[in-house]
């Protein structure tokens, strides 16, 4: 464990905390000089108590109401896949067959997402049939299949979905104590064990799994600290996170003297290897920079989302920056009300 693994209270308190600089100094500074003088009970009052007044003096937010999901088969736009070759079959006629296969359906009911790309044709056939909203059978919005896309026109139905199983990674640091859905989880062990093999370094999970009231509190921090304006691009509002599926991770590099902030990620070398291989093991870095555009959200370097290694691949491959492109799907960049 990490000093500061230690150093946190509740999940909700421990991530009603912002990224933004000022907090991330305060961190750095009071954990530090509580380490110099005081150890790591001193750490631990330094944060939380930082915490604590910060939360106090944030003024009531009013939470937006969740909204009714949209109708996401009216919504999808064809969308070329980009870097690969053109399919070269009928994708309306494959597609419509597919959902009309008893065979494709029971697969799809078995839960079991390989298999379903697999009956599909492979990752390309499948998410051509998605983009050109052809294979309706095929739920975008099932938040217990890995391929789900979760934005701020996409909110989870029901508001308050729980995911199952929820694990702790086995061998990567969980810094906030959250968990993963189990198969996010085991992926990103073995994420974390290829970049050491590789010589990148050590990775650690600040933030997993987070409820809808976890992300309540959450959001609200943002929202007492830069407006509801400057919330909405580096936090997801309650019901429309990724980390609500136990499928995104934030994750930090951690080197001798500890783990570092969410922020100082891009810069490290654990950093430039989750640019280049997070795929490998299921993975998309899910904010990139410059397509707020699409996502609604400012660059995060850290903020992992496991799609499957089938998908990942493919949007590897086919050199794809968001996963609303990549299924087809309109951007996001903002709430529908
Ligand atoms: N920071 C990301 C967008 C979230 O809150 O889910
Ligand atoms: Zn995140």
């Amino acid at each position: 464990m990490s000093e500061r693994s230690d150093t946190f209270a509740t999940p909700i308190a421990q991530h009603a905390r912002h990224r933004e600089a000022g907090i991330r100094t305060f961190f750095i500074a009071a954990a530090s000089a509580a380490l110099v003088f005081g150890g790591s009970g001193a750490v631990t009052a330094a944060v939380t108590g930082g915490m604590v007044a910060e939360l106090a003096e944030a003024p009531p937010i009013a939470l937006p109401q969740p909204v009714d999901r949209p109708t996401i088969g009216a919504t999808v736009q064809p969308m070329p896949a980009e870097g690969l070759p053109a399919p070269t079959f009928d994708v309306t006629a494959a597609g419509t067959a597919l959902c009309d296969d008893p065979d494709f359906l029971r697969t799809l009911e078995s839960g079991d997402d390989a298999a379903v790309i697999d009956a599909a044709g492979g990752a390309e056939t499948f998410r051509s049939m998605i983009a050109t909203g052809t294979a309706a059978c095929i739920p975008l919005d099932d938040p217990t299949r890995a391929w789900v896309v979760v934005n701020k026109q996409r909110p989870f139905a029901p508001n308050d979905y729980t995911p199952f199983p929820l694990a702790m990674p086995a061998t990567v640091q969980s810094l906030e104590g959250g968990e993963l859905r189990s198969d996010a989880a085991d992926a990103l062990d073995a994420m974390a064990q290829a970049a050491r093999a590789a010589g990148a370094g050590d990775i650690a999970m600040e933030s997993g799994y987070r409820s809808y009231a976890t992300q309540q509190t959450t959001y609200r921090g943002h929202v007492g600290d830069r407006g509801v304006e400057g919330a909405d691009l580096v936090s997801a509002r309650p019901g429309f996170s990724e980390h609500q599926s136990g499928l995104g991770a934030d994750v930090v590099a951690c080197g001798e003297a500890g783990c570092g902030t969410i922020d100082e990620l891009a810069a490290t070398t654990q950093g430039a290897w989750i640019t280049e291989h997070a795929w490998e093991h299921g993975w998309i870095v899910r904010y990139l920079d410059g397509r707020t555009d699409v996502t609604g959200y400012l660059p995060e370097p850290w903020h992992l989302r496991y799609v499957g290694p089938e998908i990942a691949r493919l949007y590897h491959d086919g050199g794809y920056s968001t996963l609303e492109e990549f299924f087809g799907l309109p951007a996001a960049p903002d709430y529908a009300s």
